[in-house]
């Protein structure tokens, strides 16, 4: 039999299993709101309490697809996770402790963090693993992670080249590294930190900068770590088969998804913001940098410390004057998964916006550069693209009228609310496919559109 409840979260389904209509730019809003938690962190926090001796708690965790994906294939591991209604338990029994049967299949279903993080930790796996993932992480490249695992011992079997599915066993032997990881990807510096716990000595990894949340927990954990740092490059040493002691952990809101309300309330007229507790470590706040360089107007308030990562209050106004911008490739990491939303900023702006040294944005789940590029172009904004870089030529005064139909093949999150801030900024009838696809990364986002717009 159906409960309410149950009713009603078909209904939630079924509704957004309909493409968003929107018709009407949002009216002005003077709001305080909180964003879900940081994805980065949430999985993070999951897979290292899977490492750690004891029960470790996480806190305000993203409770999106990605993540959750991420406690199942921890569960398919033999690890027990428990989620209650505002913490979710994760008891671990050490390093390398899984304990699964023969053939399992892991399902990393959208999330490339999860499935490229999750092999670092079954490099010592003595029996064969399946890895498996949607049709767009099935589209992405694997070998930027099977190359250094495989240093460590891992072996790999492709079914078609460098993508998903893929079959990993590890070695018991499995023996540190040295890595130059030169893509700036953090995905590929944390599987290489994570092999490197189960292993005897030090593993050494010289990376170009990115995101530094694992770096960050591993020094909270008192995981032997040393870091050296040059403009460019990262110098990480890890020593491994330290136990990890249990952990609790409240995760603060994400960056990434913060930044679609911060361009919807720059760019909407008379309107304010406050964002609670969103977690501003340096090497995310690419998107205030840039943003603050366009003349958006944001202020970080009430800034503070939370186990090594920093979390504060990010204000933003509605923001007139926006100023084009030659886009330092230096900060292209640290606001890797903001470009498409910083792209209608620049299609606002006054002047030629340049962004270049991007050819990793079509590597995400969709190919992002050229789909910012296509829906630029259907708003009635010019624009150049190579593929690695972007020349977009603002207009101040676009009022789009005509309709826009976004069908978004992959499905990409980004893209869905990318086109919805759109819609609710410069106007025009839009249909736009794909509302669930939210739920990968940013399960409240329409729900908090909606609290904006009643107001
Ligand atoms: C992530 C790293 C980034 C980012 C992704 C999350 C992470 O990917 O795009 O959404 O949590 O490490 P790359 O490391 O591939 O740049």
């Amino acid at each position: 039999m159906l409960n309410l409840n149950t009713l009603v979260s078909l209904l939630d389904l079924i509704k957004m299993l309909k493409p968003l209509l929107i018709n009407k730019k949002i009216k002005p809003f003077n709001e305080k709101i909180n964003i879900d938690g940081d994805k980065s962190l949430s999985i993070r926090w999951a897979l290292l309490a899977s490492q750690a001796k004891g029960k470790s708690r996480g806190y305000q965790m993203l409770m999106s697809e990605d993540v959750l994906n991420t406690l199942k294939c921890l569960k398919k591991l033999g690890t027990k996770v428990s989620i209650k209604s505002n913490y979710c338990e994760i008891s671990g029994k050490g390093l390398n402790s899984f304990n699964y049967k023969k053939n399992l299949t892991l399902d990393a279903g959208n999330s490339g963090t999860l499935g490229r993080l999750i092999l670092g930790l079954l490099v010592h796996s003595k029996k064969k693993i399946k890895l498996t993932g949607d049709a767009s992480l099935s589209k992405r490249d694997f070998s930027r992670i099977t190359v250094p695992l495989k240093k460590f011992g891992a072996k790999f079997h492709y079914i078609k080249k460098n993508k998903l599915p893929l079959f990993i066993t590890g070695s018991e032997f499995a023996k540190p590294i040295n890595y130059f990881e030169n893509r700036g990807s953090a995905q590929c510096k944390t599987s290489i930190m994570l092999a490197a716990l189960n292993t005897n000595g030090e593993t050494f990894i010289k990376a170009k900068k990115s995101r530094n949340h694992t770096e960050l927990l591993f020094k909270y954990l008192k995981i032997p770590i040393k870091i050296k740092k040059n403009k460019k490059y990262d110098f990480i040493k890890v020593k491994g088969k330290k136990e990890i002691k249990s952990f609790n952990y409240i995760i603060p809101a994400d960056i990434s998804s913060s930044a679609f309300f911060i361009v919807l309330t720059a760019l909407s007229k008379k309107s304010n913001l406050l964002i609670k507790n969103v977690n501003i470590n340096p090497s995310r706040v690419g998107i205030i940098k840039i943003l603050k360089k366009m003349n958006v107007k944001i202020l970080i308030r009430n800034k503070r410390d939370y186990k090594g990562e920093k979390v504060a209050d990010i204000y933003v106004e509605s923001s007139n004057n926006l100023k084009a911008i030659n886009c330092p490739p230096e900060l292209n990491s640290s606001a890797i998964d903001e470009f498409l939303i910083i792209f209608l900023v620049a299609a606002r702006a006054k002047g030629t916006s340049f962004f270049r040294d991007l050819s990793e944005l079509n590597q995400k789940e969709s190919p992002r550069l050229i789909w910012g590029s296509k829906i630029l172009k259907m708003m009635g904004i010019k624009n150049r693209l190579t593929n690695e870089s972007i020349k977009i030529y603002g207009n101040p005064k676009l009022e789009i009228k005509n309709f826009i139909r976004i069908k978004n093949y992959l499905k990409d999150h980004r893209i869905f609310m990318m086109s919805t801030i759109a819609a609710l900024t410069f106007g025009g009838k839009w249909k736009i496919d794909n509302p669930e696809s939210i739920k990968t990364s940013f399960p409240s986002f329409l729900k908090i559109i909606k609290k904006l717009s009643n107001k």
